[in-house]
């Protein structure tokens, strides 16, 4: 193995997940530095400028981001002609802002994924120039590949053949001819030379030190040259990538290399070597044939091309996209079909270069919306993993009149404003000016108007990124092609352990009936995935679907009756899911095992007795921000969990979840079984713990109390926690030297609710609203500005305080006032009473509406007596809940009203048991 040295700099601060095959799971963004933002106006983009739009992209919901070639060059193949293998090109900032931006990247859940070039330098190279001046033969000018004459390695192709004439060109300071695949101010490297491996192995290391997680090898397949072959795929290049990938696996956990080798499916596939090569390759032939099925109609171009693609080993993956950088490549079809994709999508010949079209995505698809979309569906769903191209995800436009692929690599469009919000720099001084065409003008066309629009096709793609995130099936299943007699239908099944995903596309304009063989499934329900809509059952007949022109629809096939809860939560916890997280437990709330876990909460959310949606068919769940809570006994989160609904709006939720080890899951199972979200295995443990909700053992909610009593303040990504006490907590609290113990009502609850020693009650809402909850508001106010006592009075308050909008109520803490019942348990015994009641019964409306306030602290449940309920008294409105229904207090019949009214109003001072 070759050994490299140079001092390693570990800029690692990793809160991704320890998964060496992260990739299969990734959603890859392609972005050149150069064309994302512009932060200090210069013109060009650079670090700093991408380090800002982290945000973008991780709302997007990307979480891998391969930048095109940053490093110093002459910028004659916009960085493919490399100066200096470690360091940054200064017109995109420094090493330090690059060291920055792998870290941030990283902090954000995002890997990153750089280039390196191996195949060539610019001339420019110091190595370069010193080789054309060195001694022939010596190691300094074997650096590069020279020769007498041009008439060496005839049978190899020229790439660029818009541009160059012979894949040799004279140097007359050398004397000789250098050997070069693409431009000819990028010679080739000379891989016999073992100090031109050592070189490139150690540009390698360098950025697998800083941090970067995948590297893109760029023209891969042209290394060797060798007398009486093309010069592609050569043995020799195969070996020297088995050398490079023992020396990653034995230095560098986690990594990955991805080939850009455009080749035929046999030679591509021979890239992964026996999953001892590189880890990625790019699926090249596949790309041009979704361009041809979808304007011929036909599945054919797609399933044949899938059919040539022999079988990849298990850790190995295909890198699936549409569009990137370069032109889109018709090296990889035959002559006819070259023709027919030119016919198809050159209708203007500038649009031509090199065997290929420059064209974004859009265009070349007439910038219509659903062939955009389909176009997508399929890029998501076929085997591999789809790298996206910057600014398709808005549907950006081109300019095919700029030289060269300039044309799909103009600034990213991030508003109406000047230079489309790319840069404040005078605007001929942009590297390449915006897309000004009518149809792509910046001004209609940018992130900031898509982004309010939920219909735009970049709320779409989000909606396509964090579905396809939650399916690992699209991104490691096997695939299993359907036949239908419809040929332009394609048809397939995606498995991965036990999901099993159907992905259906009508490849035509028009409306499509397609009769699908589904035996296989016999007694499944496909439930379509952007909607949850349940359809029939797979029977014994030919299963008929109705295809809209262009649509495509991914369905998850389930067994008919859904799992239900398990009675028995020793069982239950038998079957509980697990969730492999890097790190510690946590991780699992900010790293790649998220979608897991929001994946896991769908289910069990739907089963929690506080979960208010339950009437309604819930779609996904996300987790939209997280705070470590202060001062609790074992470090705990609040999550704001956002439920979405296959109909209506989505809602938000509250669940506290902290971690268990091994030794102490058992307890937390047994005594709090509905507590039970996961089992985590983490890499610090060997055996695994429990994710539960921490509002069952008392000590999270000692924490809490804490936090309110201290006045404590806790930020998170996109707000504040805020305790706060009201003046009457001292006397509610009592002397700090007497602990309060916390006891959770046992009640089952909209809300829950901590009992603290009898003197204290925290009500902790589950289902978040924005702006400050009615009981806060008048219980703050009857407290503080009043002497009214037929309440019990607030003690403190717990607020979720964001950076933009309304506080959020999380929590009340009141005096406790001892009682004898649970008011929604005694109104239950009272109605089952009514026959032999003599008093007027209480209103049913009323009955209807006080269900949510049964969680009211003051009450437990099961010492209601028959006598009590015989005494048939009313209950009246004495202030507003957490979900503007009223709160219910027990009076004499004759001393308080029924209205519903928020407002508090005086009633009688009857309290049972008071
Ligand atoms: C492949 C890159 O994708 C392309 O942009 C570049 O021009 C060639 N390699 C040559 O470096």
């Amino acid at each position: 193995m070759i050994q490299t040295s140079g001092r390693r700099r570990k800029l690692e601060t990793f809160t991704l997940d320890a998964d060496p095959l992260w990739y299969k799971d990734a959603l890859i963004y392609e972005v050149h530095v150069r064309a994302f933002y512009d932060s200090d106006g210069d013109g060009s983009g650079d670090f700093r400028g991408l380090i800002e739009k982290l945000p973008y992209l991780q709302d997007l919901g990307v979480n891998a981001i391969w930048l095109l070639p940053f490093y110093p060059s002459p910028m004659r193949d916009d960085g493919y002609d490399i100066a200096d293998y470690t360091d940054i090109n200064p017109m995109y900032g420094n090493l330090t802002d690059a060291h920055q931006f792998i870290k941030d990247a990283h902090r954000r859940g995002i890997r990153v994924i750089n280039e390196l070039v191996c195949n060539h330098t610019s001339d420019q190279h110091p190595w370069f120039q010193r080789a054309r001046r060195a001694r022939a033969g010596s190691s300094a000018r074997e650096f590069y590949v020279w020769s007498d004459t041009n008439q060496r390695y005839t049978d190899a192709r020229i790439i660029f053949k818009d541009f160059e004439v012979s894949n040799w060109t004279w140097d007359h300071v050398a004397g000789a001819y250098y050997w070069h695949r693409f431009y000819s101010h990028q010679p080739d490297l000379n891989f016999d030379n073992p100090k031109v491996k050592e070189a490139v192995l150690k540009a390698l290391d360098y950025w697998l030190d800083s941090g970067v997680d995948g590297v893109r090898l760029d023209a891969i397949p042209y290394l060797f040259e060798r007398e009486g072959t093309n010069c592609e795929n050569l043995p020799e290049t195969h070996q020297f990538l088995k050398e490079m990938r023992r020396h990653v696996d034995a230095n560098y956990p986690n990594r990955m290399l991805l080939a850009e080798a455009n080749q035929w499916p046999e030679d591509a596939v021979a890239y992964f070597g026996e999953g001892d090569e590189t880890h990625m390759s790019f699926h090249f032939p596949l790309m041009p044939r979704l361009f041809m099925s979808i304007r011929m109609e036909d599945r054919f171009p797609i399933v044949d091309i899938l059919a040539q693609t022999p079988p990849i080993p298990d850790t190995s993956q295909w890198a699936l996209f549409l569009r990137n950088h370069d032109e889109l490549t018709l090296e990889m079809v035959t002559d006819e079909e070259r023709d027919y994709m030119y016919r198809a999508y050159t209708q203007d010949r500038m649009a031509r270069i090199n065997l290929g079209i420059r064209r974004r995505l859009a265009p070349l698809l007439g910038n219509d919306r659903k062939r955009i979309e389909l176009m997508n569906g399929l890029l998501f769903s076929l085997p591999g993993t789809p790298v996206l191209y910057y600014g398709d995800e808005i549907g950006m436009g081109d300019n095919i009149f700029l030289g060269d692929r300039n044309g799909v690599r103009t600034p990213m469009q991030w508003s109406a404003d000047r230079n489309a919000g790319f840069s404040r720099a005078n605007r001929q001084r942009l590297y390449l000016p915006v897309v000004t065409d009518p149809e792509y003008h910046y001004e209609s066309v940018n992130v900031e108007a898509q982004a309010q629009n939920q219909h735009s096709l970049f709320s779409w793609m989000k909606r396509l990124i964090a579905l396809r995130k939650r399916h690992r099936a699209f991104g490691r299943g096997t695939l299993e092609l359907l036949r239908p007699e419809n040929r332009k239908v394609l048809a397939f099944v995606r498995r991965y352990e036990s999901e099993q995903i159907l992905c259906v596309a009508n490849l035509s304009r028009f409306l499509q009936v397609v009769e699908l063989d589904l035996s296989k499934w016999k007694g499944m329900v496909p439930v379509e995935l952007f909607g949850s809509t349940e359809l029939p059952v797979v029977g014994d007949t030919p299963y008929f679907l109705t295809l809209g022109p262009h649509s495509f629809y991914w369905f998850s096939l389930q067994p008919r009756a859904a799992a239900a809860v398990p009675a028995d939560w020793g069982l239950a916890a038998a079957v509980l899911p697990e969730v492999k997280v890097a790190g510690s437990w946590d991780s699992v709330l900010f790293g790649t095992a998220k979608e897991r876990l929001e994946a896991i909460l769908v289910p069990y959310i739907a089963q929690r007795r506080w979960f208010a949606g339950k009437a309604r068919r819930m779609k996904s769940v996300s987790i939209a921000d997280a705070i470590e809570v202060p001062g609790t006994d074992r470090s705990a989160y609040l999550l704001a969990i956002i439920v979405s609904y296959a109909e209506g709006d989505p809602e938000t939720y509250q669940l506290p979840v902290t971690y268990a080890n091994s030794a102490e899951a058992p307890q937390i199972l047994e005594r709090w079984p509905h507590a039970a979200v996961t089992w985590l295995r983490t890499t610090a443990e060997e055996q695994r713990g429990l994710l539960y909700d921490a509002l069952g053992p008392p000590g999270f909610a000692e924490g809490l109390l804490s936090i309110i009593a201290r006045r404590r303040r806790a930020a998170s990504s996109t707000g504040m926690l805020v305790g706060a006490t009201t003046r009457a907590f001292v006397r509610l609290r009592g002397p700090e030297t007497i602990r309060l113990e916390a006891a959770l009502s046992v009640a089952e609850q909209s809300n829950n609710s901590v009992v603290f020693g009898e003197r204290l009650i925290l009500k902790v809402f589950r289902r978040l609203e924005e702006g400050v909850n009615p009981e806060l508001e008048v219980g703050r106010f009857l407290t503080e500005k009043t002497n009214f006592s037929q309440i019990a009075p607030l003690a403190g308050s717990l607020e979720y305080r964001r950076d933009r909008g309304e506080p959020v109520s999380l929590a009340v803490l009141q005096g406790y006032v001892p009682n004898q019942g649970d008011a929604w348990q005694y109104t239950l015994s009272s109605v089952a009473a009514r026959p032999s009641c003599t008093s007027p019964s209480p209103p049913t409306p009323a009955i209807r509406r006080s269900r949510p306030s049964a969680s009211h602290p003051r009450t437990s449940a099961r010492s209601t007596s028959p006598s009590t309920a015989s005494r048939c008294a009313r209950w009246s409105f004495c202030a507003a809940s957490s979900s503007g229904c009223p709160t219910m207090r027990r009076t004499k019949p004759s001393a308080c009203s029924t209205s519903r009214r928020a407002s508090p109003r005086p009633c009688a001072r009857s309290w049972p048991g008071a």
